[in-house]
């Protein structure tokens, strides 16, 4: 294979971060895998779109976060970021070794597979309420907005419920995790919204904490509050902070864009949704096909923090930038036979939707349990669910985060 030119590399990266490139990037991917797995946009940012390559590049812990300890001397990562940036940098998201290993078994200390498995009957509760809504004669002649009445409702519920949030303050979170998440977009616009949302979310967190450390419950923000105050070092007031707020954030943005992503597919598609009416076996495959085909994280990012690294056999020096395409890994034609057809039955699928190696995801169990609740039961009580035919769905604005704004839809003929 011939070395990517890197104007084609750096023409294929604009191109995604352009509106049209947000909105459907899968033919510049397409273009992309044309090149090669790993294409060298310049000396030291590289896009990395093949599976194997995207895969053991987050399997490296050569590859990390950018670093903003003092000690290193040419910090990656620009100092006067604003708040939200400098939140996020100290969540496990954005840790490196050892701070990550420490917040990360902590938090999965009290984020564990029973607690999420214990889950089970309360989101199917939650569901079954959502589901009574949507069916309310109130309902305007049966015309929803699934976004805002189902696919945000059901994540936010379970995760605050876990949480231990209100119910009352539930509304809030929307606009405020999506101007916050606007911040992890490649060209992202870190001031502003961003940074408002981020001093929102922690005005809003820290009387929580210190109401949750005064009168405790059987809820996470009590757990991980009385893991700081064991006072053996492993958990900073700032990192609790900054890691509640990204276990409320990515606890119901991303599975919102699932259950909107897959919606859309079934609306498309009527025989898949006969096929997933309760009982049948197919639900576990259709989301994750969902995962692959349309992946709520397109993209990632990894900074190279070692000498003589390599992606596939492409150098990548020390304090490279390297932007991990998880959605063109999906559809990687080297990896899944007829990548941009959507196909429920592939057999050995495994998408790289929740990322892998020490970052993967830590509530991907609970958002494939969300999604296997919701879309058997959805279907089940709405046979005859369809489009709205008169208003059209429209997508967020976002290459990061994949997902729609809004998905009319009729639950009711
Ligand atoms: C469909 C839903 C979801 C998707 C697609 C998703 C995707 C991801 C991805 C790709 C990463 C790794 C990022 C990286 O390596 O740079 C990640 C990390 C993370 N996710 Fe999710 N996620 C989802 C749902 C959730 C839920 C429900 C929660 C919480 C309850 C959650 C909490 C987290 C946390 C805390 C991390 C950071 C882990 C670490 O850095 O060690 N996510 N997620």
């Amino acid at each position: 294979m011939p070395p990517a030119r890197p104007e084609d590399a750096a023409a294929i990266l604009q191109a995604l971060i352009s509106p049209a490139g947000r909105l459907d990037p899968f033919p510049l991917y397409a273009a992309a895998h044309r090149i090669g797995p790993v294409l060298t946009v310049t000396d030291s940012v590289f896009l990395v779109v093949g599976y194997a390559a995207v895969n053991q590049v987050l399997r490296n812990p050569g590859f990390g976060l950018p670093d903003t300890t003092p000690s290193r001397s040419a910090p990656a990562v620009d100092r006067t970021a604003g708040a939200a940036l400098r939140m996020m940098e100290r969540s496990i998201l954005r840790a490196n070794p050892p701070n990550h290993g420490r917040m990360r078994s902590l938090i999965s200390q009290v984020f564990t597979p029973r607690r999420v498995a214990a889950l089970q009957p309360s989101v199917e509760a939650a569901v079954d309420t959502l589901l009574d809504r949507l069916a309310e004669p109130a309902a305007d002649d049966g015309m929803v907005d699934f976004m805002d009445q189902f696919a945000f409702q059901l994540p936010v519920t379970v995760i605050c419920e876990l949480l231990g949030i209100p119910a009352r303050d539930r509304h809030k979170f929307r606009p405020l995790a999506s101007a916050l998440t606007a911040a992890l977009e490649l060209a992202g616009d870190a001031d502003g919204p961003a940074d408002a949302a981020a001093r929102d979310l922690g005005r809003y967190f820290t009387p929580l904490i210190s109401e949750r450390r005064t009168a405790p419950g059987d809820d996470l923000v009590s757990a991980l509050v009385a893991a700081r105050d064991a006072d053996d070092g492993r958990l900073s007031d700032e990192e609790l902070l900054a890691n509640l707020i990204l276990l409320l954030v990515a606890g119901f943005e991303t599975t919102t864009d699932l259950l909107g992503n897959g919606l859309a597919i079934l609306l498309d598609r009527p025989d898949l949704a006969t096929a997933l009416r309760p009982g049948s076996a197919t639900t576990a495959g259709f989301i994750e096909e969902v995962l692959r085909y349309e992946s709520p994280v397109q993209v990632t990012t990894r900074v190279a923090l070692i000498d003589g690294l390599t992606a596939e056999d492409v150098p990548v020096p020390d304090g490279s930038d390297v932007i991990l395409v998880l959605g063109a890994a999906n559809r990687d034609p080297g990896r899944y036979h007829r990548p941009d057809c959507f196909d429920a039955t592939r057999s050995d699928i495994k998408p790289l939707s929740f990322g892998a190696g020490p970052h993967i995801c830590i509530g991907n169990s609970l958002a494939r349990l969300e999604a296997s609740v919701a879309f058997p039961r959805l279907l089940s009580r709405f046979p005859d669910l369809s489009a709205d035919p008169g208003r059209q769905p429209t997508r967020r604005d976002r290459l990061v985060l994949r997902g729609y704004q809004t998905l009319p839809v009729r639950v009711r003929p």
